[in-house]
């Protein structure tokens, strides 16, 4: 089997990347950078980016599946993730489809469901619709919820302060929230890899994926969680929204004003504030038998492994 691979260089594509190369899968990956990973028998590295056409033709040939895990997760306006998610995502489709790939898999996000809270969730949405109802290449989309796991920087730092005794809260105390270990999101591609062999599944989604927890995680309850991992107490802190929002705004100044990329913008603080963010595995699991196998319990049990690399 051989696939075309999109963020192989990122936190969730670089820990897919390792699985699809164990699994003897044949795979050429997109990078715009030096990658760590060596090339080998079994990943050809393709230079060039979402933008560039004639790099995405060059990493598509042969393959017959593309697995489309880049994207812009953070940025100071709406103009980049329209770039990279939207345009970076038709782009790569068109090409998948004028070489008859028969499948494509997009890496969306649970933000999808709520485009109205940030540029992030709005260009998640609009890729989903930019490469929707194809016959050939049958697309599928995973809406995967908030994912951490080693090589994270976005989820570590938090559940370090939760190790440590401490719990900064965003949002209201019964808020529902989900998330997802990487090495479960790498093991739903892998089974959507094994079980559709001959095209995409028959319902191509979009399937949300999360951990399983029933009716997702207050605030509370992962401060219990914490607690009893770590055999100590855990005090909770929560942020003032005003605050919050105060310093998601002005590091959006300050990353407009030095160039560079903010994960805290105001869409942030909506999508933390976001009352709902339960979801639900079954659709995925009837379609491909997969079921999340790590708690939030057990990974924090064994955090010394997420540190990022
Ligand atoms: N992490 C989460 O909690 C989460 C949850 C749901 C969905 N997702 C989705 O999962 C995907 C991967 O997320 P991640 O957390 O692994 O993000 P990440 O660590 O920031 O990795 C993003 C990847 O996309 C690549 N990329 C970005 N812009 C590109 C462009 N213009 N051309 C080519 N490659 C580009 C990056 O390449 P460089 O290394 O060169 O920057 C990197 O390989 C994203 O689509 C994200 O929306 C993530």
């Amino acid at each position: 089997m051989s696939v075309a691979l999109t963020g192989a260089t990122g936190f969730i594509g670089r820990r897919l990347l390792a699985r699809l190369v164990k699994n003897g899968v044949q795979v050429r990956a997109l990078t715009r950078r030096m990658p760590a990973e060596p090339e080998g028998p079994h990943i050809r590295w393709i230079s060039g980016s979402l933008d560039d056409t004639a790099a995405l033709e060059r990493l598509v040939e042969g393959t017959d599946t593309v697995i489309h895990c880049a994207g812009a997760v953070r940025g100071a306006n709406h103009a980049t993730f329209h770039r990279i998610n939207v345009e970076g995502s038709g782009r790569l489709f068109e090409v998948a489809q004028r070489q008859q790939c028969a499948r494509l898999l997009l890496m969306s996000s649970l933000a999808a469901r709520h485009p109205e809270l940030s540029w992030y969730a709005a260009s998640k949405r609009q890729a989903e619709q930019r490469v929707a109802s194809s016959a050939r290449p049958a697309v599928t989309v995973f809406r995967p919820t908030a994912v951490y796991g080693p090589g994270d920087r976005e989820l570590h730092p938090l559940f370090e302060m939760l190790m440590r005794g401490w719990l900064p809260t965003a949002g209201p105390q019964e808020a529902r929230l989900s998330f997802l270990h990487v090495d479960d999101l790498v093991a739903a591609v892998m089974a959507w890899l094994c079980h559709t062999p001959a095209g995409a599944l028959v319902d191509g989604g979009p399937f949300e994926l999360h951990d399983g927890y029933p009716g997702g995680y207050t605030w509370p309850r992962i401060a219990a969680i914490g607690a009893a991992v770590r055999g100590g107490p855990v005090r909770r802190l929560p942020i003032p929204a005003g605050i919050l929002h105060g310093m998601a705004l002005v590091n959006l100044m300050l990353a407009r004003g030095l160039h560079r990329s903010p994960m805290l913008t105001p869409g942030k603080f909506r999508e933390l504030r976001h009352h709902d963010w339960t979801c639900h595995n079954g659709p995925l699991t009837r379609a491909t038998g997969w079921v999340p196998q790590i708690t939030l319990e057990q990974a924090l049990g064994d955090r010394r492994q997420w540190a990022a690399d």
